[in-house]
């Protein structure tokens, strides 16, 4: 779902003079405005389009604007939507009462004053974008959040196979030949073979816990600092995967950034070249850290194929649980991302200033979780 720039605005009235003014007053809006003729005609296009604002005539034949407004509230969809009455009689206070008991309801006397009618209709049409926003927002964010759960799901399940398949089988072998040792059948010299053999695979037994705990979060990375981390990072990973990494680091002295931020680009990059192993086809990328006295930057480049438009524009549904949370991550301290088709291949730059202070962060990762700080 993507917000349109112009919201529809319908007016109602038997009167197409009426229809006319309303037009030539609305026009410099520059939203959309549809007419209609009569309450039934107003409702076939309520049900047709999606409408922020009705304007409408309090006394029309057939149908009256009360009546209609009735009708149009008992809908669920349009529940909320927002109705301005004009009125050529005087309206009562009872009258009145009973229209803002049913939303979000205005009037308007005759004659219409062109700058109040406009003013109404302005501040309607912005609560419709809004609410529209905050829709595409929480769509997103729901999406977000069932991929998170599936991502971690599986990352769950690949621990749990890794520990199973890898550990389990390194360990169960080396129980066994430690219970033939036990059991003294053996030659001293089988005994030693044996116990030479349980050594080993308990070494590697050992590695493979090192290298999960690793990749569950680096030690280096609270130790000894980003820099270090992400080095040891990109050696690991062009032995894994061929991928021949550049990484350029400014100042060379890298100084200690805050543990949340350097874990956040940490994550980042990380995040990054597993987009570029999986989808590239790149076999060499050019990692980029910077800093200066108001931000840090980051990018990381391939050769590779490069990225779908609708993807760099970062278009809702066409984000994973990647790039997605590459943004999120950046959004906490008040940064951002882009993408870039670099032709060839794909730039990824995140920036994230450093002004804020440490309360300031906290209040806006609150903000972004829906939460009080
Ligand atoms: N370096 C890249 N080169 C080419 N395409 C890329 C690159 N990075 C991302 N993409 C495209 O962007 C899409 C979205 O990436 P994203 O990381 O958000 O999700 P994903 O990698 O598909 O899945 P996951 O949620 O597991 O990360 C990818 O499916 C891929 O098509
Ligand atoms: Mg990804």
């Amino acid at each position: 779902m993507i917000v349109p720039d112009k919201v529809n605005i319908l007016m109602v009235d038997d009167q197409p003079s009426k229809l006319l003014t309303y037009e030539a007053i609305l026009a410099e809006l520059g939203e959309n405005l549809v007419k209609a003729n009569s309450g039934r005609e107003a409702l076939e296009l309520l049900l047709k389009m999606d409408i922020a604002v009705v304007l409408m005539d309090v006394s029309m034949p057939e149908l009256d604007g009360f009546e209609l407004a009735e009708i149009i509230r008992q809908h669920p969809r349009f529940q909320k939507t927002a109705i301005i009455f004009i009125s050529a009689v005087h309206l009562t206070d009872l009258d009145r009462l009973k229209g803002y008991q049913r939303g979000a309801v205005d009037y308007l006397s005759v004659p219409v004053v062109p700058e109040l009618l406009r003013a109404k209709v302005t501040v309607f049409a912005e609560l419709h974008r809004n609410a529209q926003q905050l829709e595409l927002l929480n769509t997103e964010l729901r999406g977000l959040s069932g991929k998170l759960l599936s991502t971690q799901d599986e990352e769950r399940r690949r621990i749990a196979r890794d520990l199973h398949d890898g550990l389990g089988q390194e360990l169960s072998a080396a129980k066994m030949l430690v219970d033939g040792i036990h059991m003294g059948h053996q030659s001293s010299e089988a005994k030693n073979q044996a116990a030479l053999q349980a050594s080993g695979l308990l070494e590697r037994v050992m590695q493979q816990v090192r290298s999960i705990s690793h990749l569950l979060h680096p030690p280096l990375l609270d130790e000894i600092g980003l820099q270090s981390a992400l080095r040891w990072y990109l050696d690991g990973l062009t032995e894994r995967s061929g991928i021949e990494t550049v990484f350029d680091v400014q100042p060379q002295e890298f100084p200690r950034l805050a543990p949340e931020v350097e874990t956040a680009v940490f994550r980042i990059v990380q995040e990054a070249l597993t987009n570029v192993f999986r989808h590239s086809g790149a076999m060499k990328a050019c990692i980029s850290l910077t800093k200066d006295e108001n931000q840090v930057a980051v990018s990381v480049r391939d050769f590779g194929k490069g990225i779908a438009g609708h993807i760099v524009e970062l278009r809702p549904g066409s984000v994973g649980i990647g790039l997605g949370g590459m943004r999120q991550r950046a959004k906490e301290f008040g940064g951002e991302l882009r993408l870039k088709n670099a032709d060839p291949g794909t730039l990824i730059e995140v920036t994230i200033p450093l002004k804020m202070g440490d309360s300031e962060v906290r209040a806006t990762q609150a903000t972004l979780r829906g939460s009080r700080p």
